[in-house]
């Protein structure tokens, strides 16, 4: 793109954001999460989409989120998305459950149309829904996920809206995101947890042959998962769907795909101690990284 192009596209570009105080010109990809289990969702979105610029931030300074109120994680949550803004990002995708349940539909309702009209916030709910309804054969599916995110019912209310019929049974496994976070996820103390939780969902529903992992930190249970279930019970994480979901909404979104950056970048924002962040974030990607550290 030539010089004068470029300037009249980002005036473009400013023109339509002219509502808000954020950067108009294009940037990174925002993907948060209260923790460490968005890295998860990252390192597919990554491998799917290579190319563009992204920003991770870790709200680890006050995860979990799994067990507060719907208030608190909508406050937290809409501060990330502003912060994230604030360095540019037009699209954010909140990469936790319980953020997307209990926060992303009151932002994308009430708080873009008054503060970001041209920004768009994105969830991992409805992603992983539409893929699962497709994967089930007995119409009875599982739902592992953090206290929070069950008791919202999120998951219930797309499975109803997108696919009537399905009975979905849910399980919330409070221990599994501190065992991992504390790197215990492959310690006979995690087998308890991961046993006890899968008994427990099977027993309510014995015809399920489809379980969600509806919370980002359980891929790194995946195989503990895979020891306690019965032949033919298909476990289905959710980095993949999201990632597929997010390279269509792009295809769907030229107005947005121009908004995003390409230059394969990845920064990493927590709110906690950076020297935390980044030998815990090892777990979760096998890799150093360095993190900056920021305040909300
Ligand atoms: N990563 C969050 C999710 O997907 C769970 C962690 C937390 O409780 O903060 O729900």
């Amino acid at each position: 793109m030539g010089q004068e192009s470029q300037t009249t596209h980002l005036r473009i570009l400013g023109d339509m954001d002219d509502k808000t105080k954020y950067p108009t010109v294009p940037g990174a990809i925002g993907v948060f999460d209260s923790g460490y289990g968005g890295l998860t969702i990252l390192e597919q979105i990554r491998n799917t989409l290579p190319e563009y610029d992204y920003i991770y931030l870790g709200d680890n300074a006050r995860t979990p989120y799994g067990t507060r109120s719907f208030d608190v994680v909508y406050r937290y949550t809409l501060e990330c998305v502003t912060h994230l803004f604030s360095l540019g990002c037009h699209l954010v995708i909140l990469a936790c459950n319980t953020a997307s349940a209990k926060a992303l539909r009151s932002i994308q309702q009430r708080d873009l149309p008054r503060i970001a009209p041209n920004r768009r916030v994105l969830g991992v709910i409805r992603p992983t829904v539409e893929a699962v309804g497709k994967l089930t054969h007995t119409r009875h599916i599982g739902l592992l996920a953090t206290t929070g995110t069950v008791q919202s019912e999120s998951y219930p209310l797309e499975i109803q809206k997108l696919h009537e019929g399905i009975a979905i049974t849910s399980e919330a496994c409070p221990m599994w995101v501190p065992l991992i976070e504390n790197n215990e996820h492959r310690s006979e103390g995690a087998d308890y947890f991961v046993r006890k939780n899968l008994q427990h969902l099977l027993a309510a529903d014995p015809l399920i042959d489809t379980i969600m992992l509806g919370c980002t930190h359980y891929p790194l249970l995946l195989e503990k998962i895979k020891q306690y279930i019965p032949q033919g019970v298909t476990v289905v994480p959710q980095g993949h769907i999201v990632a597929q979901s997010l390279a269509d909404y792009l295809r769907r979104h030229p107005e947005m795909d121009v908004r995003c950056t390409r230059g394969g970048s990845c920064r990493y924002l927590t709110t906690e101690s950076t020297e935390k962040f980044s030998s815990c974030a090892s777990i979760f990607l096998q890799q150093e990284v360095q993190a900056e550290h920021i305040d909300l």
